[in-house]
């Protein structure tokens, strides 16, 4: 029978189709050397195992199923549906996925399906039901991978097929009437009314701005299109191989925002994610952080695995800077102090063909005598010595929310200003609370927030009346509350909320604002109150007025100087802040010491800048996760037994430059 995944499994993607058998071997014996006991096996081997429409060649896979088992190492074993092979994409090029101005994606690249091609689905299931019914006993087989980074590059198809199947979601939505259509999509603008479904198509270039509902419809309707096709291979799994949990990796990192992993995760029997940072920006280890406490997230906060992510520099960014010595130790590490069970790379090997051929992996170009090498051995060793991390999580007093249809709303055109992002201020008042030891949970604006002492509402430009009710609710129970600009601006059909901004937050917040005083390109303006010193803003301000709120902080110049930046109000046993501009970092951490002192949330020991201190927690035991990303040592009163080191500590822990400890806590 199919045996569970290793604790704190350690491996990543095995191409071994790209490679002579000679080399299999090897992989075995430098597996065992490192102590890979994960591998994610034939993500891309569609054409391999189906070389034709009826033909199968499961001969290859059967060899590295058993010769895996034989060394002891388990395999995360893929559907294969990422990639269709070229024969099935020569027969139904009606398969291939359209982009918005009616290009055609050809083969020759990776992912070339309309994710709601009938075509393409019948054919994965196919190969997926084929997987399932060979493999489901195997020993060797732990997890159950479908397809690949689903919607990584064909997220959105504007085909006529997927014209057909929005359509048919619209009637699903807007209960087969047209009319609530219209309403939703406010079509009384522009002459957009429509008298009948068969009139709406996808969101294709045309002359000016598309209605925007139409594009949020859109969006979503995408998001489920590619849930839906994990959902299919995930019922066929089920069924054939029942017990062997089912997952699909997820892209929860800056650069993505096409799938709402807050709900696909619910539909996950683990959730796992790959992550990779951005190269060449200073201090992404904080953008990581930020993605891992959102993967949690996405998990319900349960552990999740780290798919993948890589040992030194990728090749798809403009320019590829390898990681530093011991940063790899320090990224991976710093996933398993957000709660991932796994720390699993793309790939094993490093290519010797094709596009990927410049990307790091496990084992690198130059072989084994290098640097890279020696720090995945030891890498995996600390990973052993931390192994009874496993299974536990973090428990946090903090929540920031967040939700993937407020970020699509958010950045979707025709608005104030193209400089609000969506993520922008939730990464930057999480790296606040961070520096100041405050273990954050991400979630979504629906999740309990009935045990958060603090609740951060960055950005929440698209949120429903029950979770603007239920920030609310929290504030009256004695939570603080912060909101941050252009939040509560649009209902769920992206239609203002009237009276004044931030519309669903107005009465909370006891302010109202009558005009937006977004700031050009460079401009920035001062903002005293927050602390002794003036601290810097740019991008946003807004002509507010208080109704109920004090000001904590004012405009010192600028299109709103004189009027007020920051408000508070008190709301039941709790209170309610505004921050109506977008404050530099220094103003960012001025304003989280307040909020941390009134929130009263736990501050985590010996957290800095550059010294990141994480929490989990297990049934009988916590753990202090200590990564100094800085350049100086850092002192940690920590009492209990670091198990990076064997050592016991008495209050007085110090890590060192670049160093790691894992404290079993006292
Ligand atoms: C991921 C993908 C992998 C590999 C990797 C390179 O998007 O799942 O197959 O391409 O990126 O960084």
């Amino acid at each position: 029978m199919p045996t569970p995944l290793p604790a704190l499994a350690f491996g990543g993607d095995y191409n071994p189709e790209q490679w002579p058998r000679e080399a299999h071997v090897e992989d075995r014996e430098l597996m065992r050397e490192s102590g890979v006991d994960l591998v994610t096996l034939g993500v891309f081997s569609w054409a391999w195992l189906q070389p034709g429409p009826d033909q199968w060649d499961f001969a290859w896979l059967d060899e590295q199923m058993d010769d895996l088992h034989a060394a002891g190492i388990k395999v995360d074993l893929a559907t294969a549906t990422a990639s269709p092979p070229p024969w099935l994409t020569q027969r139904h090029p009606e398969m291939l996925p359209i982009t918005h101005d009616g290009r055609t994606l050809s083969p020759g690249g990776r992912q070339a399906f309309c994710p709601s091609s009938p075509i393409y689905r019948e054919h994965a299931l196919a190969l997926c039901t084929a997987l399932a019914e060979r493999y489901h006993d195997h020993p060797a087989l732990a997890l159950w991978h479908v397809s690949n980074e689903l919607g990584c590059h064909n997220a959105r198809c504007y085909c006529d097929v997927s014209a057909a199947a929005f359509r048919d979601w619209l009637r699903a939505r807007y209960d087969d009437d047209v009319a609530h259509l219209n309403d939703a999509w406010g079509t009384a603008f522009w002459s957009q009314r429509y008298d009948d479904f068969a009139q709406v198509l996808p969101p294709r270039v045309a002359p000016t701005h598309a209605n925007p509902t139409q594009q949020l419809d859109f969006l979503r309707f995408s998001s489920d299109q590619l849930l839906d096709n994990f959902v299919v291979e995930r019922d066929v799994l089920h069924r054939i191989s029942p017990g062997v949990p089912v997952t699909t990796n997820f892209m929860v990192m800056r650069q993505t925002m096409e799938m709402d992993y807050l709900r696909w995760g619910r539909e996950l029997d683990v959730v796992s994610n790959d992550h990779y940072v951005i190269a060449g920006e200073e201090g992404s280890h904080r953008e990581l952080a930020f993605s891992a406490d959102l993967t949690r997230g996405t998990a319900g906060g349960r552990p999740w695995l780290l798919m993948e992510h890589s040992t030194s520099a990728v090749n798809w960014q403009p320019r590829n800077r390898a990681k530093k010595p011991g940063e790899m130790i320090r990224n991976s590490l710093a996933h398993v102090a957000h709660g991932a069970d796994a720390v699993l790379y793309f790939q094993w090997r490093a290519s010797r063909a094709g596009a990927e051929k410049f990307h790091s992996g496990l084992l690198p170009h130059a072989g084994t005598d290098t640097r890279q090498w020696r720090e995945v051995v030891e890498l995996s060793r600390l990973l052993d010595s931390v192994e009874e991390v496993s299974g536990s999580t973090a428990r946090n007093e903090a929540a920031i929310l967040f939700d993937y249809e407020a970020w699509w709303g958010c950045e979707l055109d025709s608005h104030p200003s193209i400089d609000v992002r969506y993520r922008d201020r939730a990464e930057d008042l999480h790296r606040a609370l961070s520096a100041q030891g405050v273990g954050v949970d991400v979630v979504h604006p629906s999740a309990d927030l009935s045990s958060y002492k603090l609740v951060v509402v960055p950005t929440l430009y698209l949120v429903s009346d029950e979770a603007a009710a239920a920030v609310a609710a929290a504030a009256e129970a004695g939570a603080t509350v912060v909101v941050t600009y252009f939040s509560g601006i649009v209902d769920e059909h992206d239609h203002i909320r009237l009276g004044g901004y931030p519309g669903a937050f107005r009465d909370l917040l006891g302010v109202r604002t009558t005009e937006f005083l977004p700031l050009l390109e460079g401009e920035s303006v001062r903002v005293e109150g927050l602390g002794d010193a003036a601290v810097g803003a740019d991008t946003w301000a807004e002509d507010l007025e208080l109704a109920g709120a004090s000001a904590v902080a004012t405009y010192v110049d600028g299109p709103a100087a004189g009027l007020p930046a920051v408000t508070r109000r008190e709301v039941g046993s709790g209170s309610a802040w505004y921050v109506a501009t977008r404050l530099d970092p220094a103003g960012t951490d001025r304003l989280v010491e307040h909020l941390v002192a009134e929130s009263g949330v736990e501050q985590l020991p010996g957290a800095g800048a550059d010294v990141e201190v994480t929490r989990r927690v297990g049934d009988a035991a916590s753990w202090l996760f200590v990564i100094n990303h800085g350049g100086a040592p850092a002192a940690v009163p920590v009492h209990g037994h670091d198990l990076v080191t064997g050592r016991d500590v008495a209050g007085d822990l110090e890590v060192a430059a670049g160093g790691v400890a894992v404290v079993r806590e006292a």
